[in-house]
């Protein structure tokens, strides 16, 4: 019979047969469901011949790059190369506004992270060990709307994926080309991934980097995590993940407008809440939250976070607005 179970043991049994007994694999964790699953499957077909390679570049929201070190790893038993990036990836934003300019400078650093360590971590391997083999999360319908190719240096820099080099020779991994997304979450609950993981909205590869508008810095990265995690907190809390497609936060950086709280005047930023419902992302409607849940969200967000002294809800649909605000 058909069950999850078996499509995963599948999927198992399919990758040990095409790594062999002495390949190796690296896999880049992007902190979705999807990279984290098939990290997973492979860890389960080859073990310690799997190296996983999270690239922390510091615009993840509050917990995220935790739930990967610490929870993903417990959960999984996968050999884990987290690259604190953070300094780097800021230092090459320094100044930058432009959504595009944002992207491009997201992007070329995060290959550039990727390939180092994927150097050092072929180095490090027995000698003899010529095969690489990376590990992609590519969906069914990934597979179906490339025209079902699959080979060696065939990496599609699809919008989700995080980006990576056009160029590396390696032979793809694939252990999630047969499955959609709603399977790919039972997989995940399956081999016994945080929750946090496996039920992850949607999240764009250049992360926060995107959702502050005006320059990206670490303290504007820090409040817009606190606003960010009381929003997601307050979701979760009303039993709303699953309704939500995806629930940008936005800081509106290099705006100011003036409050009172207390017996004080401020003069704070605003906040955006984009809570979205979707099929695909590439039609929106904007979220018809309940009121009550928005109250909280708005009071928290204003008494907690110092520098935020205003909430307000993006009530645009896609088109003609998109999803992020960059
Ligand atoms: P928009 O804002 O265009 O977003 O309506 C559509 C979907 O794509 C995600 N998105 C990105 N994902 N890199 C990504 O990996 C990006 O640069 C990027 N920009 C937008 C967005 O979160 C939504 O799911």
């Amino acid at each position: 019979t058909w069950t999850i179970g078996n499509i995963a043991e599948e999927q198992i049994d399919r990758i040990r047969e095409q790594i062999g007994t002495d390949g190796r694999a690296i896999c880049g964790l992007s902190g979705g469901v999807d990279s984290a699953v098939a990290a997973a499957i492979v860890q389960k077909a080859i073990g310690d011949r799997l190296t996983c390679v999270y690239v922390d570049h510091g615009l993840m929201r509050k917990d995220e790059t935790e739930q990967i070190e610490r929870d993903f790893v417990a959960a999984t038993g996968t050999r884990l190369v987290v690259v604190d990036a953070e300094k780097q990836f800021l230092d090459a934003l320094a100044g930058v506004t432009d959504p595009e300019t944002k992207r491009k400078i997201i992007g070329r650093e995060f290959i550039r992270t990727f390939e180092a360590a994927e150097a050092d971590i072929m180095k490090s391997a027995p000698a003899g060990t010529t095969v690489k083999f990376l590990v992609q999360g590519t969906l069914y319908p990934d597979v179906v709307e490339s025209g079902g190719g699959a080979g060696t240096s065939n990496i599609k820099s699809h919008h989700n994926v995080g980006g990576l080099p056009e160029d590396l020779e390696f032979e793809l991994v694939e252990p999630l080309r047969t499955l959609f997304k709603d399977e790919v979450r039972l997989v995940g609950e399956q081999l016994g991934l945080p929750p946090e993981i496996v039920w992850r909205h949607p999240f764009p590869g250049p992360g926060l980097g995107i959702r502050i508008i005006g320059e990206v810095t670490r303290e504007r990265l820090d409040i817009l995590r606190e606003a960010d995690a009381i929003a997601r907190e307050e979701l979760t809390r009303a039993g709303l993940d699953r309704d939500i497609w995806q629930f940008p936060v936005v800081l509106l950086a290099d705006v100011r407008s003036v409050g009172v709280q207390g017996d004080g005047r401020t003069y704070g930023h605003p906040v955006v809440l984009r809570p979205v419902t979707s099929e695909d992302a590439m039609t929106a409607d904007w979220a018809r939250l309940p009121y009550d849940v928005l109250e909280r969200m708005s009071t928290r967000i204003t008494n907690e976070v110092r520098e935020v002294n205003r909430v307000t809800v993006d009530i645009t649909s896609k088109p003609p607005g998109t999803i992020e605000w960059e």
